[in-house]
């Protein structure tokens, strides 16, 4: 009987300077270990599931446990988003990114995110490429956010959090 070829493996080495692959088990669990949650600031929080040093971009879970205006800012790169929890909406825009939205922002935008009052906790997955410049309502520049930034701060608080190194490093590429 002969062999069926679409069970066959794909037999020839992958190619040469390939990064491995990664798999992040319960990446949209947001009852997860507290831990992997890295602060940004007073109620917001991320969870990363790539660093992605090399092609400049990140994939994270954003956490925001306050209604409010979250930040304005200005994005160099594009946006691919999922809303998993709750809901957010910019001053910009008339819609309103609920659970189970998808949304595109395009490089260029520049925003003001905001959770509405009756919301308590919104948890949405961002594809993030390049970064993103805080700015004043004329565009001027206040500061700014990149793979680097979120590198930065999750190495020190999975350090301070006792997870090893390994935590963010079977993240990084
Ligand atoms: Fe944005």
């Amino acid at each position: 009987m002969a062999e069926d070829v679409r069970k066959i493996p794909y037999v020839l080495p992958q190619p040469f300077g390939m990064p491995p692959d990664i798999v992040v088990p319960g990446a949209l669990d947001p009852d997860c270990d507290e831990r992997l949650w890295v602060p940004q600031s007073p109620d917001v929080s991320f969870r990363p599931l790539m660093f992605n040093v090399t092609a400049g971009y990140y994939v994270n879970l954003l956490r925001v446990r306050r209604a409010g205006v979250l930040s304005r800012h200005r994005h160099n790169g594009t946006v691919h988003a999922f809303v998993l929890r709750g809901r957010w909406h910019y001053l910009e825009h008339d819609w309103m990114a609920l659970p189970g939205s998808f949304v595109f922002e395009p490089p260029g935008e520049t925003h003001t995110l905001v959770v509405p009052d009756e919301v308590n906790e919104m948890i949405t997955l961002f594809h993030v490429q390049g970064g993103y410049v805080y700015v004043s309502p004329n565009g001027v520049a206040e500061g700014y956010e990149d793979v680097f930034t979120k590198l930065e701060l999750t190495r020190r608080h999975y350090a301070a959090a006792g997870l090893g190194e390994n935590a963010w490093r079977t993240l990084l590429r």
